[in-house]
């Protein structure tokens, strides 16, 4: 869907981007220049149409040719669909590649920004979404799928540059009034995504990452398939982040000890499947 939106992007660009004066697609008599602009061709091939008897033309007083337009129609012109010359595939690959490209780095940019304000965070976002990778491709996804994965892990917790320091750097315990503030993340996050044009598809993700397997999870109460997979992959990759993450109120419980609560939770907090695909990448990761 990154790549689509790229993609077509591209291409109304492209449809949009016209060489062609204005002036010179609204006439009805064109010169020898002015045909050869609109059919992307040199003027002599206009004139050697012409001389083939292939296109009409007739002659003003000077010698010079004149065309109606409603003749250059026959070899494919159409002020509706008149682009520049067509680019390769390979061209527009390279071009949604390096858009890609700078889409991500941007959004990394802007992570940065969001650690630099949260301490007990910084770091979350890239680590999980490195761990998503690696359980995406334990489960086969293919390179446009991680793509996608990995910008929705980036941005899973973009909400919370909503919530103040005072709370995100809080070295305790929130009260329940500052935890209901935190929860609202999932939900700014979904709609700061949505209004960016080429992430606007991650939305439902952002929103559902907090979501829990068994239907008691925030905002939605999703359970199960109903909750889209990137977010059940999240769920676990940034459980697993948080748990074996040294926090100003607890110390780190260790890779070890953070797997097993995962697995603890499989079925409850989080999909099993994923959570057996989640421990089958660490191994892959450690070895
Ligand atoms: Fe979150």
């Amino acid at each position: 869907m990154l790549h689509d939106t790229i993609h077509h992007s591209v291409m109304a660009s492209r449809t949009h981007i016209k060489k062609i004066p204005p002036d010179t697609l609204s006439k009805e008599i064109l010169s020898t220049r002015e045909a050869a602009t609109l059919l992307n061709v040199t003027p002599q091939t206009i004139k050697n149409y012409i001389y083939a008897g292939k296109l009409p033309a007739l002659k003003t007083p000077g010698g010079h040719h004149r065309i109606r337009r409603i003749d250059l129609e026959r070899f494919g012109f159409s002020s509706e669909t008149t682009t520049l010359p067509q680019a390769s595939a390979e061209e527009l690959m390279t071009t949604c590649k390096q858009l890609l490209a700078s889409l991500v780095a941007t959004v990394e940019a802007f992570i940065k920004a969001l650690d630099a304000r949260d301490i007990i965070g910084s770091g979350h976002s890239r680590r999980v979404a490195s761990l998503c990778c690696s359980i995406g491709k334990t489960l086969g996804y293919s390179e446009h799928d991680l793509d996608e994965l990995r910008m929705a892990a980036l941005l899973h917790d973009v909400g919370k540059i909503s919530i103040s320091d005072a709370i995100l750097g809080k070295p305790g315990i929130l009260t329940d009034q500052e935890y209901f503030l935190v929860r609202q993340h999932p939900i700014i996050g979904e709609n700061i995504v949505a209004s960016i044009d080429h992430l606007r598809h991650l939305a439902p993700v952002i929103r559902h990452h907090h979501e829990r397997f068994d239907g008691n999870g925030y905002p939605d109460k999703l359970r199960g398939d109903g909750i889209e997979k990137n977010a059940r992959i999240i769920a676990v990759a940034g459980a697993f982040d948080f748990l074996q993450s040294e926090l100003p109120f607890r110390p780190s419980q260790g890779k070890d000890a953070a797997l097993k609560e995962i697995k603890n939770n499989a079925g409850t907090q989080f999909d099993p499947d994923i959570v057996n695909a989640f421990e089958h990448s660490l191994r892959g990761l450690r070895s």
